[in-house]
């Protein structure tokens, strides 16, 4: 394992674009403040759920597809990852790939790369693993690697293009449309729309683990921002918006109330709403569309019976 690029989050960011947002007519916090240690331990139990169909629908997809995947991706591939998270689906692949030039996983937290870059480096030893410490969504460099590499393809499981509203999707299509240039590819897991109960009971569980992870963040803007938001004082609230396809999770203010952010003040009327996540469905074609427009086409489709997810190989034209 060579040297690991640093990257230096911004110690203000959290605090300045929590207040930004909570400044803004419609309050809203960006989703990434969800995942801190705390937030990222909620979400594996959220993958564990019954009513959360997607990790294990990836997950079965990838073992029943990945020797086909692994033929598309082809030999001395460079495989760069985006979110170094789920060793889980990385590792399906891997055992796959026939002669990986390099193994690139690209990841904001450094623990996270460290940790996971480690595990691979044992299970794999002749794999040159090159992690990257940098916010995908910016500008950042492919380290070199030895031999020869013949296409460079970004892995993106988990859906989490979800997040994305529909310019940050084809600006992120884009980026990966530059960053592998011509004859590179991107291997994608996307949730796909269905029916209302089946997307809404996914975000709104039984046993309230989601609604955990969504306070979770006033409990994590209380620990690091000195704020004194008190999380009964709120419910989460969460529905699917079919007309833009998208669930869409809030946290609502049960009472008039201040609230107070280190020194700054911010005030909730009864009813008010910070949102706090968004997660896009798509449908086969709305995808293929989004895709054409970042000169991505779509070459292979591979669901589960009840097409709940996909996973889909597309490649630079
Ligand atoms: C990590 C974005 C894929 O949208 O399903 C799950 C996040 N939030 N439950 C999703 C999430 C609440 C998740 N992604």
């Amino acid at each position: 394992m060579t040297t690991l690029r640093e990257f230096q989050p911004d110690h203000n960011e959290f605090r300045e674009q929590v207040l930004q947002g909570l400044r803004r007519p419609e309050k809203a916090i960006p989703c990434k403040f969800l995942y801190d240690e705390r937030g990222s331990e909620l979400f594996e139990r959220i993958c564990e759920l019954d009513e959360y169909y997607l990790t294990r629908t990836e997950l079965m997809i990838m073992r029943e597809h990945a020797g086909e995947m692994a033929r598309l991706l082809g030999k001395c591939c460079l495989l760069i990852e985006y979110g170094s998270g789920s060793s889980t689906k990385t590792r399906i692949l891997l055992d796959r790939l026939r002669d990986p030039a390099a193994y690139v996983p690209v990841d904001i937290s450094r623990e996270h790369l460290v940790q996971s870059s480690q595990a691979l480096v044992k299970r794999y030893p002749d794999l040159q693993v090159l992690p990257v410490c940098a916010d995908y969504t910016a500008e950042y460099e492919i380290p070199r690697c030895d031999g020869e590499v013949s296409r460079r393809v970004v892995y993106f499981p988990g859906s989490t293009i979800g997040n994305f509203s529909a310019v940050e999707a084809s600006g992120f299509l884009r980026h990966v449309t530059k960053v592998c240039g011509r004859g590179g590819a991107l291997l994608i897991g996307v949730d796909l729309i269905k029916d209302r109960a089946t997307l809404e009971a996914a975000y709104d569980d039984s046993r309230g683990v989601t609604a955990l992870f969504m306070f979770n963040l006033l409990q994590r803007i209380n620990r690091e921002l000195d704020g004194d938001f008190q999380p009964e004082r709120f419910r989460y609230h969460v529905f699917f918006n079919d007309e833009l396809a998208r669930i869409e999770m809030y946290l609502v203010s049960l009472e008039t109330q201040r609230v107070r952010i280190g020194e700054v003040e911010i005030q909730l009327q009864e009813g008010e709403r910070i949102h706090t996540e968004y997660s896009h469905k798509y449908s086969l074609e709305s995808f293929r569309e989004l895709a054409a427009a970042a000169d991505l086409r779509v070459e292979r489709v591979w669901t589960d019976p009840e097409k709940l997810f996909s996973l889909q190989y597309l490649v630079v034209v």
